[in-house]
C-alpha cells in the first residue's frame, strides 16, 4: 500500500512519512510537494539521517502523491482546501486524512481559530465530496515523530463520517510502534480535536515539554 502525503516536506508530514516508511509493514510513502525537487531533497535528507533504515520513501509533486492509495494532507490549514480541490477527481473514492490544525500563536500560548465549516477536516470533506475524509494525527509533535530513536507512547484520535476511512486510518496509526488509534466518532468531532491541539502545544510551550496524549481507562 502507498500513502501520499501532500505538503509532506514540512516537519509534520516528514515525521509521519519517516515513521510509516520505517514501520516495515509494507507501507510505502510518497512525500508530496508543490515542487518535486524539494520533495526529493527532503527524501535524501531523511535517508541521510537514518542510513541503517530501509525506508520505502520517494518524493514527488502533490499531484503524483495524490495518486497513492491513501492520501494525507499536511499543508498549513489555510492551504489544505486550495491544495486538494484541483485533485478532487484523482482523490474520488479514496480515503483522505486531514492532520491540519487552525492555530495562531500569541506569546507563550496557542489559540485555536474557527475555520470555515467549523474544522479543517469538514472543509476538506466539503471540497472532496466523493472522497472519504478522516481526521487524525493532530496532537503528535513533529519532532518526536521524525526522530526514530524516540519511543512513541501516544493515542491518536480518529474521526470520520465513513467507517472505511476510520478503518484505513486506524490501520495507518497502528502500523506505527507506540501509537494507538481511538475511534472518536463522526467528522463533527474534528472541530474539538483540532482546537484541543492549541492546549497541547501551549502545555509544551509552558513546560518546555514534548508531551503526548494518552487516555486511561480504554
Ligand atoms: N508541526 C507539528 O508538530 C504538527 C503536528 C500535527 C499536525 N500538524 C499540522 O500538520 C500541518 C503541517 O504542519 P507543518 O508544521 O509541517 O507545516 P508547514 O511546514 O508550515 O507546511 C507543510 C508544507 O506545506 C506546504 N505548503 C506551505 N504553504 C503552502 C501553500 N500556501 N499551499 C500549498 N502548500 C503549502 C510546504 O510544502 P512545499 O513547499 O514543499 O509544497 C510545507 O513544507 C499543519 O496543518 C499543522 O497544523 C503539525
Amino acid at each position: 500500500m502507498r500513502v501520499g502525503i501532500l505538503g509532506g516536506t514540512g516537519p509534520a508530514g516528514r515525521g509521519l512519512a519517516t515513521r510509516l516508511a520505517a514501520a516495515g509493514t509494507g507501507v510505502g510513502v510518497v512525500i508530496g510537494s508543490r515542487d518535486a525537487e524539494r520533495a526529493a531533497t527532503i527524501v535524501a535528507e531523511v535517508r541521510d539521517r537514518w542510513p541503517d533504515q530501509s525506508l520505502d520513501l520517494v518524493g514527488a509533486d502533490n499531484a503524483e502523491a495524490a495518486g497513492s492509495d491513501i492520501v494525507v494532507v499536511a499543508t498549513p490549514w489555510d492551504s489544505a482546501v486550495d491544495t486538494l480541490r484541483p485533485l478532487a477527481r484523482v482523490l474520488a473514492g479514496k480515503v483522505v486524512v486531514s492532520m491540519a490544525n487552525a492555530l495562531v500563536r500569541e506569546g507563550r500560548e496557542m489559540l485555536a481559530l474557527v475555520p470555515p465549516r467549523g474544522s479543517v477536516a469538514a472543509a476538506v470533506q466539503w471540497a472532496l465530496p466523493d472522497s472519504q475524509v478522516a481526521a487524525a494525527f493532530h496532537h503528535l509533535p513533529a519532532r518526536q515523530l521524525a526522530d526514530l530513536k524516540t519511543l512513541l507512547a501516544a493515542d491518536v484520535l480518529v474521526c470520520s463520517d465513513h467507517a472505511e476511512a476510520t478503518a484505513a486510518t486506524t490501520g495507518l496509526v497502528d502500523a506505527i510502534d507506540g501509537l494507538r488509534a481511538l475511534d472518536a466518532g463522526s467528522l463533527n468531532q474534528a472541530a474539538a480535536i483540532e482546537a484541543f491541539t492549541a492546549v497541547c502545544v501551549t502545555l509544551n510551550l509552558r513546560h518546555r515539554a514534548h508531551s503526548a496524549l494518552r487516555f486511561s481507562g480504554i
